[in-house]
């Protein structure tokens, strides 16, 4: 078996280090069911503030954070509207539909950058017995699919002040809103500000093992509790869990800058190899999807080719490779893939 160089599949693939572990053990931990675990009592309190809202909710999953915070706005048989790309639509297996019996339209964005015009013009708030009711947009930060794009907040505000008045609300999927806030310098607390609830992970770039924390109003968020338990999210002793959450906030947000670095050098050597196949100013944080069919390869085959050189990558679609940076992979690692990769750019399927 091929020796894995670099590990760029996704920024979940880290493994706790022995510190982390240390904290998970120590942590003081009781019956969350019952709201007795301190240490996640402390942590759904931390990240709520830190997004700037009354409460907070720990889950095992960005999707089930997600999926809480879409049936909270959204009744059966009306819609959600998201990006054509947005992982509540395309990567959480119909979820909406399946649990909430929500409908949805999407709009097709230029690389997952949010436009508030299309939300906005593809809401449908007064159709009467005849369409849908717009009840809720979803905004995704960073967007994953789209390559790590980072929604500017301007554009934000802007479909928060054309929803607001028809009572359309809005749901932020954060699972990376650590590297927009890295990235740009904008307080979590002025994305939070937009957002009637916000999902953020603590497994992906931040390297904790599980976990995601939902926030929002205490009134939604004491409403996303029982549906968690509906759900089977229910969590006993899992402070343990939580500890790692606690451990990540305080250790691994600021050194995201240094995955952002190593994923746009990346982005600077395959540009140079193969212009056009991706634009190295728009890979501001972790995410770089790469266009490798001027090389005539298709996603599939170089994410096979690439992997069998010890690179492992995700294949996006037909056209396009996604790579993604974290704790794991370091200079050196990056390296290694930059020579990988532009190997397989240069030589062409
Ligand atoms: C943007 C985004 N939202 C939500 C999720 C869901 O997280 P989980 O895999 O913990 O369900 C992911 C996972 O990759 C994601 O990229």
């Amino acid at each position: 078996m091929t020796e894995t160089v670099a590990d760029l599949l996704s920024d979940t693939v880290t493994r706790p280090t022995p510190q982390m572990r240390a904290a998970m053990a120590q942590a003081p931990v009781g019956d969350d069911v019952f709201g007795e675990d301190p240490t996640v009592n402390a942590l759904e309190a931390r990240v709520a503030g830190l997004l700037g809202h009354e409460a907070g909710l720990f889950t095992p999953s960005g999707s089930m954070a997600n999926q809480l915070g879409v049936r909270l706005h959204v009744r059966p048989g009306e819609e959600l509207v998201g990006d054509s790309l947005a992982h509540v639509l395309r990567a959480e297996l119909g979820a909406a539909a399946a649990f909430s019996g929500i409908t949805s339209r999407t709009w097709v964005s230029d690389g997952g950058l949010l436009d508030a015009d299309q939300p906005l013009s593809l809401m449908i708030t007064d159709g009467g017995v005849y369409q849908v009711r717009t009840a809720l947009v979803v905004v995704e930060n960073t967007h994953n699919f789209g390559g790590g794009t980072i929604q500017p907040l301007a554009e934000i505000e802007r479909l928060r002040a054309g929803t607001r008045p028809v009572g359309v609300r809005m749901h932020l999927d954060g699972a990376r809103l650590w590297n927009a806030h890295v990235a740009t310098g904008v307080p979590l607390s002025a994305y939070g500000a937009c957002f009637d609830t916000v999902s953020v992970c603590l497994s992906k770039g931040l390297g904790a093992p599980v976990g995601s924390v939902l926030v929002g109003s205490r009134a939604l968020i004491d409403e996303a509790r029982v549906w968690r338990k509906r759900y089977g999210g229910g969590m006993r002793q899992v402070g343990i869990l939580a500890a790692a959450g606690h451990y990540a906030l305080e250790h691994n947000i600021d050194r995201l800058a240094e995955d952002h670095a190593r994923a746009h050098r990346m982005a600077s050597a395959c540009a140079e190899v193969l212009p056009g196949s991706v634009d190295p100013e728009r890979v501001r944080t972790n995410i770089l999807v790469l266009d490798v069919t001027g090389a005539g390869w298709t996603g599939p085959d170089f994410a096979t080719a690439a992997t069998a050189l010890g690179v492992r990558m995700y294949p996006t679609g037909r056209a396009s490779v996604r790579m993604v940076w974290h704790l794991d992979v370091d200079d050196a690692g990056t390296d290694a893939a930059i020579e990988v990769v532009t190997g397989l750019l240069r030589r062409g399927r």
